[in-house]
C-alpha cells in the first residue's frame, strides 16, 4: 500500500518542504549511475542523491576526500538522464568549496550547467557560510549536511557517533538553525543522537533527512549500495538491509563461470 499522501510528477524543494508540513515522510537514496537510478526512481523514491559517496562504493577509495568534481558530474550526468520523478541533488566534493567562496559557487554552477542536477550539497555549517550564500544568490538550491560529515573525517579520526556531547550539540543546534536562516531546502543530519536530531527537526521548518539520525526527523536516507546489500562489510548499526545482493550476485556469477567451463552455456538455443 502507498504512503504517499499527495503524488508529485515531479518532487522540487517546494515539494519537500510540503511533505514536512503535511507529516509525510521524505524518502531519499543514492544513485551514481543510470541504471541503479532507472530502478530507484521507478520506486518512486522522492530524492536521488547523488552522494560522493561515490568515491567508496563506486571507485574503491577509504574516504570520500579523492572523488573530484568532474567525476562528481560525470555520475550526476547519469542519474539525471535516468530520473523522471525524483529531485537530483548532487553533493559539491571535497576542495571545491570550502576555503573560496568564488570558487564554491563555480563548482555548484558547473553541477548544474553540465549534469543537469536540480540541487547540491555541501557538508559544514557556520565555517562554510559565505560559500552557501554565495551559492544560494546565484539561485541554486543548497542541502545541508550537518553531524557526521565525512569530509572531515581525519578531523574527527572514527565515523562514530557526532554531538553526543553538549558543547558539539549546542553548535549543531545553532548551525542548523544558521542553515535554515540562510535559505538551505532541506538539511541532511547523519549519526547523531536520535533525541537531538528529533529536536532539530522540530525547530526548523526545513526539512530534516537523517541517516543514523533515528525516527523523529522528516525523512530518511541511504546509501543504495548498503540497502540492497550489496556492501557487505559495511555494518553500522542505522543500517537496514532490504536484500543480500552480494552473495546472490556472486552467485549467480559463479553459475555462469561454471556454465561456461562445463560447456553448458551456450546451448542451441541461446546460439544463432
Ligand atoms: O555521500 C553520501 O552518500 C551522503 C549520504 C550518506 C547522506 O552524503
Amino acid at each position: 500500500m502507498s504512503v504517499a499522501k499527495k503524488r508529485y510528477k515531479r518532487v522540487t524543494v517546494k515539494s519537500l518542504v510540503e511533505m514536512k508540513q503535511n507529516g509525510e515522510k521524505i524518502s531519499m537514496l543514492t544513485a551514481y549511475d543510470y541504471s541503479m537510478a532507472k530502478i530507484v526512481d521507478a520506486a518512486n523514491v522522492d530524492v536521488i542523491l547523488v552522494g560522493d559517496s561515490a568515491s567508496n562504493v563506486m571507485a574503491g577509495h577509504e574516504t570520500t576526500l579523492p572523488i573530484t568534481l568532474d567525476q562528481m558530474i560525470y555520475h550526476a550526468t547519469s542519474v539525471v538522464r535516468a530520473a523522471t520523478r525524483a529531485l537530483v541533488v548532487v553533493d559539491i566534493p571535497f576542495g571545491s568549496y570550502q576555503g573560496d567562496s568564488k570558487e564554491a559557487l563555480r563548482s555548484a554552477i558547473r553541477i548544474m550547467k553540465e549534469s543537469g542536477g536540480h540541487a547540491v550539497k555541501v557538508e559544514g555549517g557556520s565555517e562554510i557560510q559565505v560559500s552557501i550564500s554565495r551559492i544560494l544568490e546565484a539561485g541554486i538550491p543548497v542541502m545541508g549536511h550537518l553531524g557526521l560529515t565525512p569530509q572531515s573525517i581525519y578531523k574527527f579520526g572514527t565515523y562514530t557517533v557526532r554531538a553526543k556531547e553538549e558543547e558539539e550539540a549546542e553548535k549543531l543546534k545553532s548551525d542548523a538553525k544558521l542553515l535554515e536562516e540562510l535559505g538551505c531546502f532541506a538539511l541532511v543530519l547523519e549519526k547523531i543522537p536520535a533525541k537531538l536530531a528529533q529536536e532539530v527537526a522540530e525547530s526548523v521548518s526545513i526539512p530534516v533527512i537523517g541517516i543514523g539520525a533515528g525516527g523523529g526527523v522528516d525523512g530518511q536516507v541511504l546509501v543504495v549500495h548498503d540497502l540492497l546489500g550489496m556492501t557487505h562489510e559495511f555494518n553500522p548499526r542505522f543500517l537496514r538491509r532490504y536484500m543480500n545482493l552480494y552473495d546472490e550476485m556472486e552467485s549467480a556469477i559463479s553459475n555462469y563461470v561454471k556454465d561456461v567451463k562445463s560447456k553448458d552455456f551456450p546451448n542451441d538455443e541461446e546460439s544463432y
